[in-house]
């Protein structure tokens, strides 16, 4: 897999106050926004994730911390590490993802182009793995 074909750059503004981290529709995220949310609060670093949507386009933006993502899309799997605000991970349909190796103070903001639909999601690799092959 090429890494670069998932990672797109993010504006960060930093001043004597603090920084500002901005991802614009167009400009940064290459699709409608309908969703936003957060993981943060992890328990233990415990993984999280482990499911592919078959529609859902997402982009995800470690504001603080770092943890690893995984990314397979049925052929190769590859490991991203997330520590910089400046890089957004585009997560495609039919990616498999997981998360893991969070930091404590660990804050992932996730933009997504619809809303949730547990319909939306495989969260089976079998049949993640099929679904790729067909
Ligand atoms: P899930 O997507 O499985 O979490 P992760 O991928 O981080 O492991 O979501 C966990 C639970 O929260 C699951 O019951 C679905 C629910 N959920 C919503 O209701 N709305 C949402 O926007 C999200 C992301 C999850």
């Amino acid at each position: 897999m090429n890494v670069d074909n998932y990672l797109t750059e993010i504006t960060e503004i930093t001043d004597h106050r603090g920084k500002l981290i901005i991802a614009e529709e167009v400009n940064h995220i290459p699709f409608d926004i309908k969703r936003v949310y957060c993981v943060l609060d992890v328990n233990d670093g415990k993984p999280r994730g482990f499911h592919a949507h078959k529609e859902l386009r997402q982009l995800a933006i470690c504001i603080k911390g770092s943890c690893d993502f995984v990314l397979d899309d049925g052929l190769e799997r590859t490991t991203i590490k997330m520590k910089d605000a400046k890089q957004g991970l585009l997560i495609e349909p039919m990616i498999w993802h997981e998360m893991h190796n969070f930091s404590n103070d660990c804050v992932i903001l996730v933009i997504a182009n619809d809303i949730y639909h547990e319909s939306d999601y495989i969260r089976n690799y079998n049949d993640f793995s099929k679904a790729t092959r067909s």
